[in-house]
């Protein structure tokens, strides 16, 4: 009996146009995504990649920063837990952002297993709602006063995302999916902006993106579209455009920030840039039933675009660890390369739109809280 409704509901699924979307279109634009790299690698050698600098071997003498903090959304599973290791092992003092409180004490002690002088704190947010983003703006500045470390940050990885098959809203009436990927990686970035431009030392932002951004080739940046009402109108959730959608907003703030960055001296020495982990296997198909799922697995690891969270977390890592100056870079495919996002990702029209609705939605955010 559980068997066919297992496979009941796997045939459900694959029913669905959505479905072919994601298993077609995705595939079709990581594979023109590596084929990029390599005709990248093959005319222009070792242009487009970046070495990594470790803050271990960087000087923070005569500085009032003892430790870089590093924050990561998203740490409790997959590439954020992956990039928290990786970012202790650098001498980071790494800030998990986690929704479960459960799931942060069990990756904090995993992590604390692995390495005993690790220094770590979490902190429970929910990417979702703008009222808890406030209140982690709060609790990060009274913790970083409390254990005497400079007011600060020197790097934000915003990793959290999620790929929701159900329609769902936020308390503040924002799609869910939208909230989490895209408003909520903009509105900490937001709020802890004054942090990251009070760092004596250069610091970063890192936004979490995804080669299926290349699937949108038109879009809009009004209120409607990036709140999520828009899709609301169709009958069936388009969750796999949503998803391709959250993650080209994710590159078009990217640039924009940078741009706007570049224009004030104030912030000179705080840079943007982009990672795209490629295929990985992780939690983020945790709402697609798992014979789809597995399926996919499957076909990607004999079509050889599968990572682990380890190789992944790779392209992550070559963003935050890139030197200084590095700034509207879209990384992909590890060992420091980087490619250029979508045409349509460089439109700075679009950009300024985007962020102006953005700015728009975190003020209403504020106000109501
Ligand atoms: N895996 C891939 O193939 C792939 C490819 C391209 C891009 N990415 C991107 O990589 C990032 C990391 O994904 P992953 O593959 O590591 O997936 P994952 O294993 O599902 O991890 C996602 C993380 O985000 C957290 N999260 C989700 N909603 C949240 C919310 N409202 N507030 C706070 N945290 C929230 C999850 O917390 P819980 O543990 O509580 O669920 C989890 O820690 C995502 O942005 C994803 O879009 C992944």
């Amino acid at each position: 009996m559980e068997v066919v409704k297992v496979v009941a509901e796997g045939f459900n699924f694959i029913c669905n146009l959505q479905f072919w979307r994601m298993s077609v279109l995705w595939t079709l634009s990581l594979v023109f995504s590596y084929l990029k790299l390599f005709s990248y690698g093959f005319l222009s050698p070792k242009s487009n990649i970046y070495s990594r600098r470790s803050p271990k071997h960087s000087t923070f003498a005569n500085t009032a920063v003892t430790r870089p903090v590093c924050i990561i959304t998203g740490a409790t599973s997959g590439l954020g837990a992956a990039a928290a290791y990786a970012l202790l092992e650098e001498g980071f003092y790494v800030v998990l952002v986690g929704r479960s409180s459960e799931r942060l004490s069990k990756v904090i002690s995993d992590l604390k297993s692995q390495n005993q002088d690790a220094c770590l704190k979490g902190f429970e947010v929910n990417l979702a709602s703008f009222e808890s983003i406030l209140e982690f703006k709060q609790s990060l500045q009274q913790w970083l006063q409390d254990s005497n470390l400079h007011s600060s940050v020197q790097l934000l990885i915003n990793n959290a995302g999620i790929l929701a098959t159900s329609r769902r809203l936020t308390s503040e009436g924002y799609d869910e999916m939208l909230a989490t990927n895209y408003i909520g990686a903009f509105c900490v970035t937001k709020v802890l902006l004054p942090l990251l431009e009070n760092s004596p030392v250069p610091s970063r932002v890192v936004n979490v993106t995804s080669f299926t951004h290349w699937n949108v080739c038109c879009m809009q940046a009004g209120r409607e579209t990036v709140s999520g009402k828009s899709f609301m109108k169709s009958k069936c959730y388009p969750y796999a455009h949503i998803y391709e959608y959250s993650k080209l907003c994710l590159l078009l703030f990217s640039y924009e920030l940078h741009r706007k960055i570049n224009l004030t001296t104030k912030s000179h020495h705080l840079s943007v840039v982009a990672a795209d982990p490629g295929a990985v296997k992780t939690n983020i198909m945790r709402e697609i039933p798992s014979c789809v799922s597995q399926m996919a697995f499957i076909v990607l690891k004999f079509l050889g675009l599968l990572q682990s969270s380890k190789t992944g977390v790779c392209s992550i890592l070559d963003a935050a660890l890139a030197p200084p100056g590095v700034s509207g870079v879209y990384f992909f495919g590890g060992n420091g390369r980087s490619l250029n996002s979508s045409p349509l990702s460089y439109d700075a029209d679009l950009a300024k739109e985007l962020w102006v609705t953005s700015c728009n939605l975190f003020q209403e955010s504020q106000l109501a809280s």
